[in-house]
Protein backbone atom coordinates (compact mmCIF):
# COMPACT_ATOMS: atom_id res chain seq x y z
CA UNK A 1 0.00 0.00 0.00
CA UNK A 2 1.12 3.91 -0.25
CA UNK A 3 1.14 6.17 2.10
CA UNK A 4 2.52 9.82 2.51
CA UNK A 5 5.27 10.90 4.10
CA UNK A 6 5.07 14.83 5.14
CA UNK A 7 7.67 16.28 6.84
CA UNK A 8 5.91 19.82 8.54
CA UNK A 9 6.37 23.33 8.78
CA UNK A 10 7.17 24.68 5.11
CA UNK A 11 5.50 27.75 3.92
CA UNK A 12 3.23 27.11 0.98
CA UNK A 13 4.01 29.44 -2.01
CA UNK A 14 3.63 29.51 -5.78
CA UNK A 15 1.60 28.72 -8.30
CA UNK A 16 -0.29 25.59 -8.93
CA UNK A 17 -3.26 24.71 -11.50
CA UNK A 18 -6.77 22.72 -10.76
CA UNK A 19 -7.49 19.77 -12.31
CA UNK A 20 -10.69 18.91 -14.16
CA UNK A 21 -13.62 17.86 -11.64
CA UNK A 22 -14.29 14.79 -10.49
CA UNK A 23 -17.78 14.98 -9.71
CA UNK A 24 -18.41 16.14 -12.70
CA UNK A 25 -16.80 13.78 -14.89
CA UNK A 26 -18.65 11.23 -13.14
CA UNK A 27 -22.01 11.71 -14.38
CA UNK A 28 -20.83 13.18 -17.76
CA UNK A 29 -19.26 9.71 -18.56
CA UNK A 30 -22.40 8.05 -17.29
CA UNK A 31 -24.56 10.21 -19.94
CA UNK A 32 -22.22 9.01 -22.72
CA UNK A 33 -24.55 5.78 -22.48
CA UNK A 34 -27.60 7.42 -23.37
CA UNK A 35 -26.30 7.62 -27.37
CA UNK A 36 -24.71 4.72 -29.71
CA UNK A 37 -24.32 6.77 -32.36
CA UNK A 38 -20.28 7.61 -32.24
CA UNK A 39 -17.59 8.68 -30.07
CA UNK A 40 -17.84 11.00 -27.38
CA UNK A 41 -14.14 12.90 -26.66
CA UNK A 42 -14.14 14.40 -23.29
CA UNK A 43 -10.97 16.60 -21.97
CA UNK A 44 -9.52 17.79 -18.61
CA UNK A 45 -10.65 14.14 -17.03
CA UNK A 46 -8.48 14.05 -14.31
CA UNK A 47 -6.37 10.62 -14.47
CA UNK A 48 -8.20 9.15 -10.71
CA UNK A 49 -8.89 5.89 -9.49
CA UNK A 50 -12.31 6.57 -9.38
CA UNK A 51 -12.44 7.50 -13.23
CA UNK A 52 -10.31 4.21 -13.81
CA UNK A 53 -13.09 2.55 -11.64
CA UNK A 54 -16.08 4.11 -13.60
CA UNK A 55 -14.37 3.45 -16.65
CA UNK A 56 -14.01 -0.27 -15.78
CA UNK A 57 -17.59 -0.48 -15.05
CA UNK A 58 -18.75 0.92 -18.42
CA UNK A 59 -16.06 -1.02 -19.87
CA UNK A 60 -17.81 -4.03 -18.15
CA UNK A 61 -21.00 -2.74 -19.96
CA UNK A 62 -18.99 -3.00 -22.79
CA UNK A 63 -18.65 -0.05 -23.87
CA UNK A 64 -15.17 1.19 -25.37
CA UNK A 65 -12.76 3.50 -23.79
CA UNK A 66 -9.50 5.06 -23.77
CA UNK A 67 -7.52 7.54 -21.65
CA UNK A 68 -4.59 9.31 -22.75
CA UNK A 69 -3.11 12.97 -21.75
CA UNK A 70 -6.47 13.70 -19.21
CA UNK A 71 -8.89 12.88 -22.76
CA UNK A 72 -11.02 10.41 -22.19
CA UNK A 73 -12.60 8.50 -25.36
CA UNK A 74 -16.12 7.00 -24.79
CA UNK A 75 -18.22 4.82 -27.40
CA UNK A 76 -21.35 3.06 -26.05
CA UNK A 77 -22.20 1.61 -29.65
CA UNK A 78 -22.05 -1.84 -28.25
CA UNK A 79 -23.22 -1.85 -25.20
CA UNK A 80 -23.91 -5.88 -24.35
CA UNK A 81 -24.87 -5.79 -20.74
CA UNK A 82 -27.10 -4.04 -18.92
CA UNK A 83 -26.11 -4.93 -15.12
CA UNK A 84 -23.65 -3.11 -13.02
CA UNK A 85 -22.19 -5.50 -10.55
CA UNK A 86 -21.62 -5.28 -6.78
CA UNK A 87 -17.83 -5.98 -7.46
CA UNK A 88 -17.67 -2.27 -9.07
CA UNK A 89 -20.18 -0.69 -7.30
CA UNK A 90 -19.29 -1.12 -3.98
CA UNK A 91 -15.83 0.43 -4.90
CA UNK A 92 -17.33 3.66 -6.40
CA UNK A 93 -21.13 4.51 -5.01
CA UNK A 94 -21.34 7.12 -7.92
CA UNK A 95 -21.80 3.84 -10.20
CA UNK A 96 -25.67 4.61 -9.22
CA UNK A 97 -25.44 7.16 -12.12
CA UNK A 98 -25.93 4.23 -15.10
CA UNK A 99 -28.99 3.84 -13.58
CA UNK A 100 -30.88 6.12 -15.59
CA UNK A 101 -29.31 6.86 -18.89
CA UNK A 102 -29.31 2.68 -19.03
CA UNK A 103 -33.21 2.85 -18.42
CA UNK A 104 -33.79 5.27 -20.63
CA UNK A 105 -31.96 3.96 -23.34
CA UNK A 106 -32.56 0.18 -23.16
CA UNK A 107 -35.31 -0.01 -21.22
CA UNK A 108 -34.02 -1.99 -18.50
CA UNK A 109 -30.64 -1.70 -16.06
CA UNK A 110 -29.87 -3.82 -13.25
CA UNK A 111 -27.36 -2.20 -10.43
CA UNK A 112 -25.93 -3.26 -7.07
CA UNK A 113 -27.21 -1.82 -3.94
CA UNK A 114 -24.05 0.06 -2.87
CA UNK A 115 -24.45 -0.02 0.56
CA UNK A 116 -23.44 2.15 3.44
CA UNK A 117 -20.21 4.34 3.70
CA UNK A 118 -17.98 5.25 5.66
CA UNK A 119 -19.63 8.60 6.88
CA UNK A 120 -23.22 7.27 7.51
CA UNK A 121 -25.99 6.00 5.50
CA UNK A 122 -26.38 7.23 1.97
CA UNK A 123 -29.58 6.35 0.60
CA UNK A 124 -30.54 6.15 -2.53
CA UNK A 125 -34.44 6.61 -2.56
CA UNK A 126 -34.64 9.49 -4.45
CA UNK A 127 -32.52 7.86 -7.55
CA UNK A 128 -35.42 5.56 -7.06
CA UNK A 129 -38.10 7.79 -6.85
CA UNK A 130 -37.55 9.36 -9.66
CA UNK A 131 -37.03 6.54 -12.12
CA UNK A 132 -40.76 5.64 -10.56
CA UNK A 133 -42.14 8.75 -11.21
CA UNK A 134 -41.28 8.58 -14.95
CA UNK A 135 -42.91 5.02 -15.68
CA UNK A 136 -40.43 2.43 -14.18
CA UNK A 137 -40.65 -0.10 -12.49
CA UNK A 138 -38.67 -1.17 -9.71
CA UNK A 139 -37.72 -4.15 -7.48
CA UNK A 140 -35.14 -4.90 -5.24
CA UNK A 141 -34.13 -8.28 -4.93
CA UNK A 142 -30.74 -10.32 -4.09
CA UNK A 143 -29.32 -7.16 -3.78
CA UNK A 144 -30.13 -5.21 -7.11
CA UNK A 145 -31.99 -2.86 -8.37
CA UNK A 146 -33.94 -4.02 -10.98
CA UNK A 147 -35.13 -1.59 -13.21
CA UNK A 148 -37.63 -1.65 -16.07
CA UNK A 149 -40.48 -0.25 -17.51
CA UNK A 150 -43.48 -1.75 -18.83
CA UNK A 151 -44.60 0.90 -20.88
CA UNK A 152 -42.08 0.50 -23.18
CA UNK A 153 -40.39 4.00 -22.18
CA UNK A 154 -40.18 6.45 -19.68
CA UNK A 155 -42.82 8.92 -19.71
CA UNK A 156 -42.20 12.73 -18.59
CA UNK A 157 -43.67 13.72 -14.69
CA UNK A 158 -43.35 15.97 -12.36
CA UNK A 159 -40.55 15.01 -9.82
CA UNK A 160 -40.31 17.12 -6.52
CA UNK A 161 -37.44 15.99 -4.29
CA UNK A 162 -37.84 16.44 -0.87
CA UNK A 163 -34.20 16.78 0.01
CA UNK A 164 -31.65 18.52 -2.57
CA UNK A 165 -29.52 15.69 -3.78
CA UNK A 166 -26.87 15.63 -6.52
CA UNK A 167 -26.61 12.67 -7.58
CA UNK A 168 -30.66 11.24 -7.63
CA UNK A 169 -31.23 14.90 -9.78
CA UNK A 170 -28.10 14.05 -12.51
CA UNK A 171 -30.16 10.43 -12.62
CA UNK A 172 -33.27 12.14 -13.31
CA UNK A 173 -31.81 14.14 -15.54
CA UNK A 174 -30.18 11.85 -17.94
CA UNK A 175 -33.90 9.66 -17.89
CA UNK A 176 -35.58 12.46 -18.39
CA UNK A 177 -33.63 13.45 -21.71
CA UNK A 178 -34.90 10.32 -23.33
CA UNK A 179 -38.54 10.42 -21.83
CA UNK A 180 -41.74 11.12 -23.90
CA UNK A 181 -42.73 14.40 -23.10
CA UNK A 182 -42.24 17.10 -20.61
CA UNK A 183 -40.60 16.47 -17.19
CA UNK A 184 -40.19 19.47 -14.40
CA UNK A 185 -37.84 18.62 -11.20
CA UNK A 186 -38.64 20.82 -8.16
CA UNK A 187 -35.85 21.19 -5.94
CA UNK A 188 -32.66 20.18 -7.87
CA UNK A 189 -29.52 20.13 -6.71
CA UNK A 190 -27.97 23.55 -8.09
CA UNK A 191 -24.35 22.36 -7.87
CA UNK A 192 -21.87 23.17 -10.37
CA UNK A 193 -21.72 19.23 -11.31
CA UNK A 194 -25.86 19.30 -12.52
CA UNK A 195 -25.39 22.64 -14.42
CA UNK A 196 -22.04 20.91 -16.12
CA UNK A 197 -24.58 17.92 -16.61
CA UNK A 198 -27.38 20.17 -17.98
CA UNK A 199 -24.68 22.01 -20.51
CA UNK A 200 -23.54 18.67 -21.72
CA UNK A 201 -26.60 16.71 -22.20
CA UNK A 202 -27.82 20.32 -23.96
CA UNK A 203 -24.67 20.25 -26.45
CA UNK A 204 -25.94 16.26 -26.95
CA UNK A 205 -29.27 17.83 -28.18
CA UNK A 206 -31.62 18.23 -25.08
CA UNK A 207 -33.58 20.43 -24.31
CA UNK A 208 -33.25 21.95 -20.88
CA UNK A 209 -34.73 24.83 -19.11
CA UNK A 210 -33.26 26.13 -15.77
CA UNK A 211 -30.22 25.20 -15.95
CA UNK A 212 -27.77 26.38 -12.78
CA UNK A 213 -31.09 26.25 -10.87
CA UNK A 214 -33.01 24.44 -8.23
CA UNK A 215 -36.22 24.48 -10.94
CA UNK A 216 -35.68 22.49 -14.07
CA UNK A 217 -37.88 21.56 -17.46
CA UNK A 218 -36.83 18.83 -19.92
CA UNK A 219 -38.34 17.91 -23.01
CA UNK A 220 -37.49 14.41 -24.02
CA UNK A 221 -35.99 13.83 -26.83
CA UNK A 222 -36.20 10.57 -29.19
CA UNK A 223 -32.23 10.46 -29.38
CA UNK A 224 -28.72 12.58 -28.59
CA UNK A 225 -25.52 12.89 -30.22
CA UNK A 226 -22.13 12.08 -28.92
CA UNK A 227 -20.31 15.41 -28.64
CA UNK A 228 -16.60 16.85 -27.54
CA UNK A 229 -17.17 18.63 -24.50
CA UNK A 230 -13.98 20.13 -22.18
CA UNK A 231 -14.72 19.30 -18.79
CA UNK A 232 -14.63 22.21 -15.72
CA UNK A 233 -12.10 22.61 -12.84
CA UNK A 234 -12.57 20.63 -9.60
CA UNK A 235 -13.77 23.20 -7.21
CA UNK A 236 -13.07 21.13 -3.99
CA UNK A 237 -9.54 20.38 -4.96
CA UNK A 238 -8.81 23.88 -5.37
CA UNK A 239 -10.83 24.86 -2.04
CA UNK A 240 -8.20 21.94 -0.60
CA UNK A 241 -5.38 23.78 -2.22
CA UNK A 242 -6.10 26.92 -1.03
CA UNK A 243 -6.21 25.31 2.57
CA UNK A 244 -3.40 23.72 2.20
CA UNK A 245 -1.59 27.19 1.45
CA UNK A 246 -3.56 28.94 4.63
CA UNK A 247 -2.52 26.36 7.27
CA UNK A 248 1.06 26.73 5.97
CA UNK A 249 0.62 30.52 6.39
CA UNK A 250 1.44 30.38 2.67
CA UNK A 251 0.55 32.24 -0.26
CA UNK A 252 -0.45 30.41 -3.44
CA UNK A 253 -2.55 31.48 -7.17
CA UNK A 254 -4.83 28.39 -8.25
CA UNK A 255 -5.12 28.52 -11.66
CA UNK A 256 -7.65 27.20 -14.21
CA UNK A 257 -10.84 27.65 -11.44
CA UNK A 258 -14.09 30.15 -11.74
CA UNK A 259 -13.94 31.87 -8.63
CA UNK A 260 -18.02 32.19 -8.62
CA UNK A 261 -18.19 28.87 -7.94
CA UNK A 262 -15.81 29.04 -4.69
CA UNK A 263 -17.82 32.20 -3.57
CA UNK A 264 -18.69 30.41 -0.14
CA UNK A 265 -15.60 28.63 0.29
CA UNK A 266 -13.36 32.46 -0.31
CA UNK A 267 -15.98 33.90 1.62
CA UNK A 268 -14.75 31.84 4.44
CA UNK A 269 -10.83 32.66 4.10
CA UNK A 270 -11.80 36.42 4.12
CA UNK A 271 -13.47 36.02 7.26
CA UNK A 272 -10.48 33.84 9.12
CA UNK A 273 -8.44 36.76 7.68
CA UNK A 274 -6.54 36.21 4.38
CA UNK A 275 -6.24 37.96 1.76
CA UNK A 276 -8.30 36.59 -1.29
CA UNK A 277 -7.85 38.32 -4.78
CA UNK A 278 -9.56 36.83 -7.74
CA UNK A 279 -9.45 36.96 -12.04
CA UNK A 280 -11.76 35.11 -14.31
CA UNK A 281 -9.44 32.27 -14.11
CA UNK A 282 -7.61 32.15 -11.06
CA UNK A 283 -7.85 32.74 -7.29
CA UNK A 284 -4.93 34.47 -4.97
CA UNK A 285 -4.73 33.49 -1.53
CA UNK A 286 -2.37 35.30 1.02
CA UNK A 287 -2.57 34.19 5.00
CA UNK A 288 -2.57 36.19 7.63
CA UNK A 289 -0.24 36.89 10.43
CA UNK A 290 -3.07 35.00 12.27
CA UNK A 291 -5.83 33.01 11.27
CA UNK A 292 -9.38 34.03 12.95
CA UNK A 293 -11.69 31.17 14.30
CA UNK A 294 -14.69 31.11 11.85
CA UNK A 295 -17.28 29.00 11.39
CA UNK A 296 -19.08 27.18 8.60
CA UNK A 297 -21.98 25.20 8.07
CA UNK A 298 -22.08 22.91 5.29
CA UNK A 299 -25.05 22.67 3.05
CA UNK A 300 -26.41 21.94 -0.29
CA UNK A 301 -24.84 24.95 -2.94
CA UNK A 302 -24.20 27.69 -3.06
CA UNK A 303 -23.75 27.33 0.42
CA UNK A 304 -20.17 25.90 1.74
CA UNK A 305 -19.91 22.29 0.42
CA UNK A 306 -19.47 19.08 2.79
CA UNK A 307 -16.50 18.13 0.82
CA UNK A 308 -14.61 20.40 2.26
CA UNK A 309 -16.07 20.45 5.41
CA UNK A 310 -13.27 18.35 7.02
CA UNK A 311 -9.92 20.39 5.20
CA UNK A 312 -11.61 23.14 7.14
CA UNK A 313 -11.34 21.51 10.50
CA UNK A 314 -8.05 20.80 9.65
CA UNK A 315 -7.70 24.87 8.80
CA UNK A 316 -9.05 25.72 12.25
CA UNK A 317 -7.32 23.77 14.60
CA UNK A 318 -4.58 26.77 13.34
CA UNK A 319 -7.02 29.70 13.86
CA UNK A 320 -7.39 31.85 16.78
CA UNK A 321 -10.63 30.82 19.17
CA UNK A 322 -12.88 28.76 18.84
CA UNK A 323 -15.00 27.47 15.45
CA UNK A 324 -18.06 25.51 15.19
CA UNK A 325 -18.05 23.35 12.03
CA UNK A 326 -21.66 21.78 11.44
CA UNK A 327 -22.72 19.76 8.34
CA UNK A 328 -25.96 19.54 7.58
CA UNK A 329 -25.72 17.45 4.28
CA UNK A 330 -23.79 14.15 6.28
CA UNK A 331 -24.56 14.41 9.89
CA UNK A 332 -21.76 11.67 10.59
CA UNK A 333 -19.09 12.55 8.46
CA UNK A 334 -16.72 13.43 11.35
CA UNK A 335 -13.79 10.16 10.84
CA UNK A 336 -11.10 13.11 10.58
CA UNK A 337 -11.58 14.33 14.25
CA UNK A 338 -10.28 11.56 15.93
CA UNK A 339 -6.98 11.47 13.56
CA UNK A 340 -6.81 15.31 13.58
CA UNK A 341 -6.78 14.37 17.65
CA UNK A 342 -4.23 11.84 17.71
CA UNK A 343 -1.97 14.68 16.10
CA UNK A 344 -2.89 16.96 18.93
CA UNK A 345 -5.98 18.86 18.09
CA UNK A 346 -8.96 19.61 20.40
CA UNK A 347 -12.18 18.60 18.49
CA UNK A 348 -14.80 17.69 19.92
CA UNK A 349 -18.58 16.65 18.23
CA UNK A 350 -21.78 17.51 19.18
CA UNK A 351 -24.01 15.83 17.06
CA UNK A 352 -23.48 16.91 13.50
CA UNK A 353 -21.25 19.46 14.93
CA UNK A 354 -17.37 19.89 15.00
CA UNK A 355 -15.98 22.26 17.72
CA UNK A 356 -12.70 23.12 17.21
CA UNK A 357 -10.48 25.00 19.64
CA UNK A 358 -7.59 26.63 18.44
CA UNK A 359 -4.35 27.36 17.86
CA UNK A 360 -2.83 24.11 18.71
CA UNK A 361 0.40 22.86 18.24
CA UNK A 362 0.23 19.45 16.08
CA UNK A 363 2.37 16.72 16.19
CA UNK A 364 3.32 14.24 13.78
CA UNK A 365 2.70 10.64 13.85
CA UNK A 366 0.86 7.69 11.71
CA UNK A 367 -2.54 8.68 11.05
CA UNK A 368 -5.03 6.54 9.25
CA UNK A 369 -7.28 7.68 6.08
CA UNK A 370 -10.99 6.72 5.97
CA UNK A 371 -12.14 8.37 3.10
CA UNK A 372 -11.24 10.42 0.70
CA UNK A 373 -12.13 14.28 2.15
CA UNK A 374 -10.88 12.83 5.85
CA UNK A 375 -7.66 11.84 4.04
CA UNK A 376 -6.97 15.59 2.92
CA UNK A 377 -7.53 16.96 6.00
CA UNK A 378 -4.80 15.00 7.42
CA UNK A 379 -2.60 15.99 4.65
CA UNK A 380 -3.42 19.29 5.39
CA UNK A 381 -2.47 18.76 9.27
CA UNK A 382 0.97 16.71 8.43
CA UNK A 383 1.89 19.96 6.58
CA UNK A 384 1.88 22.26 9.95
CA UNK A 385 2.85 19.54 12.04
CA UNK A 386 6.27 19.43 14.07
CA UNK A 387 7.80 16.20 12.71
CA UNK A 388 7.08 13.72 10.78
CA UNK A 389 3.32 12.54 9.88
CA UNK A 390 2.29 9.75 8.13
CA UNK A 391 -0.89 9.52 6.43
CA UNK A 392 -1.70 5.77 5.73
CA UNK A 393 -3.98 4.30 3.07
CA UNK A 394 -3.45 7.24 0.86
CA UNK A 395 -5.86 5.24 -2.05
CA UNK A 396 -8.88 7.22 -0.51
CA UNK A 397 -6.91 10.21 -1.48
CA UNK A 398 -6.30 8.75 -4.53
CA UNK A 399 -9.92 8.22 -5.70
CA UNK A 400 -10.27 12.22 -5.73
CA UNK A 401 -6.87 14.10 -6.06
CA UNK A 402 -5.01 13.89 -9.52
CA UNK A 403 -1.24 14.48 -8.38
CA UNK A 404 -1.83 16.02 -4.80
CA UNK A 405 2.03 15.24 -3.97
CA UNK A 406 3.57 16.28 -6.87
CA UNK A 407 1.62 19.57 -6.51
CA UNK A 408 2.09 20.26 -2.88
CA UNK A 409 5.93 19.67 -3.15
CA UNK A 410 5.84 22.16 -6.64
CA UNK A 411 4.40 24.43 -3.93
CA UNK A 412 7.42 23.74 -1.40
CA UNK A 413 5.73 21.29 0.66
CA UNK A 414 8.41 18.40 2.35
CA UNK A 415 6.02 15.27 1.17
CA UNK A 416 6.91 11.73 -0.51
CA UNK A 417 5.00 8.30 -1.47
CA UNK A 418 6.20 5.52 -0.08
CA UNK A 419 5.53 1.80 0.21
CA UNK A 420 4.49 0.07 3.19
CA UNK A 421 2.92 -3.29 4.47
CA UNK A 422 -0.27 -3.02 6.39
CA UNK A 423 0.44 -6.05 8.46
C1 LIG B 1 -22.38 14.01 -4.22
C2 LIG B 1 -20.87 14.05 -4.29
C3 LIG B 1 -20.28 14.03 -2.89
C4 LIG B 1 -20.87 15.15 -2.06
C5 LIG B 1 -22.40 15.10 -2.09
C6 LIG B 1 -23.05 16.29 -1.39
C7 LIG B 1 -20.37 12.88 -6.34
C8 LIG B 1 -19.81 11.66 -6.99
N1 LIG B 1 -20.42 12.87 -5.02
O1 LIG B 1 -22.75 12.78 -3.62
O2 LIG B 1 -18.88 14.18 -3.03
O3 LIG B 1 -20.43 14.99 -0.73
O4 LIG B 1 -22.85 15.12 -3.46
O5 LIG B 1 -22.67 17.48 -1.99
O6 LIG B 1 -20.72 13.84 -6.99
N2 LIG B 1 -30.06 11.49 -0.04
C9 LIG B 1 -31.20 10.76 0.29
N3 LIG B 1 -31.69 9.90 -0.64
C10 LIG B 1 -31.11 9.71 -1.86
C11 LIG B 1 -29.94 10.45 -2.18
C12 LIG B 1 -29.45 11.33 -1.24
O7 LIG B 1 -31.74 10.89 1.37
O8 LIG B 1 -31.62 8.91 -2.66
C13 LIG B 1 -29.50 12.44 0.95
C14 LIG B 1 -28.09 12.05 1.41
O9 LIG B 1 -28.14 11.12 2.48
C15 LIG B 1 -27.53 13.38 1.83
C16 LIG B 1 -28.19 14.35 0.83
O10 LIG B 1 -29.30 13.67 0.30
O11 LIG B 1 -27.95 13.72 3.14
C17 LIG B 1 -27.28 14.80 -0.30
O12 LIG B 1 -26.72 13.66 -0.93
P1 LIG B 1 -26.37 13.66 -2.49
O13 LIG B 1 -26.34 15.07 -2.98
O14 LIG B 1 -27.26 12.70 -3.19
O15 LIG B 1 -24.91 13.08 -2.51
P2 LIG B 1 -24.25 12.28 -3.70
O16 LIG B 1 -24.83 12.67 -5.01
O17 LIG B 1 -24.22 10.81 -3.36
Amino acid sequence: MDKLVIRGGRRLSGCVTASGSKNTSLPIIAATLLTGKGTFTLHHIPDLQDIKTFSQLLNHLGVETSFADNTLKVSSRNVESLMAPYELVKKMRASIYVLGPLLARFGHARVSLPGGCAFGPRPIDLHLMAMEKLGARIAIETGFIDASIPDGKLRGAHIDFPVSSVGATGNALMAAVLATGTTTISNAAAEPEIETLCKFLIAMGATIHGTGTTELEIVGKESLNPIEFHNVFDRIEAGTLLAAAAITGGDITVNGVEPQQLKAVLKKFVHAGCTIDTTETSVTLKSPEKLLATDVTAKPYPSFPTDMQAQWIALMTQAEGTSHITDKIYHERFNHIPELNRLGARIEIHKNQAVVHGPQKLSGTKVMSTDLRASASLVLAGLIAEGTTEVLRVYHLDRGYEKIETKLKSLGADISREKYNEF
